[in-house]
């Protein structure tokens, strides 16, 4: 299974300055629970942003650039090669914009959270897609000052 997740705000920005504009307790609890046991696949600056590989699952860095390996860590120059290490494990595309890019045409499901807020000055959207090609299931509204919608994008077959 090939998963992409990630959490926009209501005008699709993903990012800004090199990190996720907002902090919603909670919010990043469906992530631990798809990723952990299975594989997370991250650009490089993704990674650097986070600074460590994610514990208890196999963190994947897609870079030309930088070579970080380790315990649960390893760097793969596309994202083909990383669906390829990965095997027969599930798969979790963490972003960011170019390898959103190109997972969508190939990906089984899209986690997306719908953050309600806009944010003014991001630097990094989600691509956009075809919503034709998934069945979309509208999951919980939760947080307090800030509410998030998770939703599933399930490609149709
Ligand atoms: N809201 C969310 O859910 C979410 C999720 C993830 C990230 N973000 C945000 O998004 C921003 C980072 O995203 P970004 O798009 O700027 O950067 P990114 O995708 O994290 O990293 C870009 C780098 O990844 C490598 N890369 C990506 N695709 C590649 C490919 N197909 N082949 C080879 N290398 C590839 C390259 O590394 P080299 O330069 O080393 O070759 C590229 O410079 C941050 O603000 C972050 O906080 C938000």
């Amino acid at each position: 299974m090939i998963g992409l997740i990630v959490a926009r705000s209501k005008n699709n920005v993903i990012g800004r300055n090199g990190q996720i504009p907002w902090k919603i307790k909670g919010e990043q609890k469906q992530f631990r629970e798809l990723t952990v046991g299975n594989v997370v696949v991250m650009g490089r600056k993704s990674y650097e942003e986070i600074g460590h590989p994610l514990p208890n699952r196999m963190n994947i860095v897609v870079s030309q650039s930088a070579d970080y390996s380790g315990e649960n860590l390893i760097t793969v120059s596309s994202l083909q090669e990383a669906i390829t290490a990965a095997g027969k494990a599930d798969i979790y595309i963490s972003g960011g914009y170019g390898l959103y890019v190109e997972a969508i045409p190939i990906v089984d499901k899209m986690y997306i959270t719908e953050i309600d807020m806009e944010i003014e000055d991001g630097d990094v959207f989600f691509p956009e897609f075809d919503k034709n090609d998934f069945t979309l299931t509208v999951g919980e509204t939760a947080g307090e000052d800030i509410k998030y919608t998770r939703t599933v994008y399930t490609r149709k077959r």
